[in-house]
């Protein structure tokens, strides 16, 4: 099974002889054993098998196996949504007076939880721009820095992160490079291939597809050696007291260490889990993920056209346009097609894009993006409402701008919707 539709189908999970062809929902807390040295045996994490859901389920793990698969790792697991696959990520590797670099053009929930929460834990976090100088991103890291952290095509401002440049500088500091890769999927982008060594998602968006289940996942390259810069990684490269004094980066090896520690401590503990249903339902929307992309990229593509075209229209950017500041960098590590999320602004400001919201018909406004319905977001309205206006210009979201998903319905539906909309803007 080499190429990605296939993966996209089948990976993850084949039956055996007489088993169900889906993936089977094993909606179940707990699970049986004959004898408690059995049982024991897990909990030394000296045989694999599963004792309780919140740390582990069959039904999550054929499906973290599945994007496992898309993404070239070794090892994944499934959280309950984006937030906690990325607050995971990172607290697996930082403790307690630790620092992270990470992309300032990263989404809203994502900064509010590393700039709020995670620095009242005690991590300290230096942003810069995706675009900033080697110099610059080289000044960020300091030496209590554990990672660095982007996302591949930023939600919303659709920068895209130059992943070789972010790997090699994170490599020079002997940390990982971690990067959010749900805007293009593994479909349109495989970072592993480029150097970062952790992948996360909020399968939430295109991967579950029809904005049904949140949910999120950690996929781990194997590449990174923690042994390496084992003064850095104490978590996983000295015995964890809590499970008989295992070092995971020792018994799991490059390919196992960092999800193991994951599910061993901080699933066990946090409980971030999703339902076997759920992740189900992830599984089943990964199923046409391939079919899918194609579809919104081709018809964003159509949408960014026309928009561009329009004489209503002041703005658009979208990184498959030539006239996009991210065309060149797109053109390498998105070469088949980027998302389907647009921005644009209406001319007339603010009044003007309340007015073309307002009679929208085929695209629905919702606070979502990344789903099979075409659907809008007039962020000065909504998301960042509390804002000036002084404020949303530096925070790149001018009151003009609307965040356009585009779906997968037929293109010509939504470039009429989006036409007769503006055509009624004064
Ligand atoms: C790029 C990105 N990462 C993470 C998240 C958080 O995911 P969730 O809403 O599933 O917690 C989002 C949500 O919009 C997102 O767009």
């Amino acid at each position: 099974m080499s190429k990605i539709g296939t993966k996209c189908v089948q990976a993850g999970y084949t039956p055996k002889n007489g088993e169900p062809r889906q993936i089977p929902i094993i909606q179940s807390t707990t699970f049986k054993y004959d004898t408690s040295e059995d049982m024991g045996k897990l909990f030394d994490l000296e045989a694999e098998g599963y004792f309780y859901s919140r740390l582990q389920n069959p039904t999550n793990d054929y499906v973290a196996a599945r994007i496992c698969a898309l993404e070239g790792g070794t090892a994944a697991m499934l959280t309950s949504s984006g937030q906690s696959a990325n607050f995971f990520a990172l607290f697996n590797i930082c403790n307690n007076g630790d620092h992270v670099v990470c992309s300032s053009a990263i989404y809203g929930g994502t900064y509010n939880l590393f700039n709020v929460t995670m620095r009242k834990m005690g991590i300290d976090f230096t942003f810069v721009t995706p675009d900033c100088s080697d110099e610059e991103l080289e000044a960020a890291f300091r030496p209590n820095t554990k990672a660095v952290f982007g996302e591949t095509i930023a939600n919303p401002s659709l920068a895209v992160l130059d992943i070789e440049r972010f790997a090699k500088a994170a490599h020079g500091h002997g940390v990982p490079l971690i990067i959010d890769n749900t805007f293009p999927t593994p479909i349109n982008c495989r970072p592993f291939e480029w150097g970062c060594d952790i992948v996360t998602h909020a399968t939430t968006k295109y991967m579950d597809g029809h904005a049904s289940g949140v949910g999120g996942a950690i996929v781990d390259s194997g590449k990174f050696d923690w042994l390496a810069h084992a003064d850095k990684f104490p978590g996983l490269c000295t015995p964890d007291e809590s499970y008989h004094g295992i070092v995971y980066a020792e018994k799991f090896g490059k390919g196992g260490a960092f999800i193991t520690k994951a599910t061993a401590q901080l699933m066990r503990d946090f409980g971030a889990t999703p339902s076997a249903q759920n992740s189900y339902l992830v599984g089943l929307g990964l199923e046409s993920l391939h079919i899918r992309m194609e579809r919104h990229c081709k018809n964003a593509q159509a949408v960014a056209e026309f928009l561009e075209k329009h004489d209503k229209v002041a703005w658009v950017n979208y990184c498959g346009l030539p006239s996009n500041k991210y065309y060149a960098i797109a053109q390498k590590y998105l070469p088949n097609g980027s998302c389907g999320v647009i921005s644009f602004g209406v001319k007339g400001g603010r009044k003007a894009a309340e007015e073309f919201m307002k009679n929208l018909k085929v695209a629905i406004i919702a606070t979502h993006v990344a789903d099979a319905h075409t659907c809008v977001l007039h962020p000065a309205n909504a998301t960042h409402r509390q804002l000036s206006e002084a404020e949303l210009i530096k925070a790149g979201v001018p009151s003009d701008l609307i965040r356009l998903s585009v779906g997968i319905e037929d293109v010509e539906d939504i470039i009429e919707d989006l036409n007769q909309a503006l055509e009624t803007v004064r």
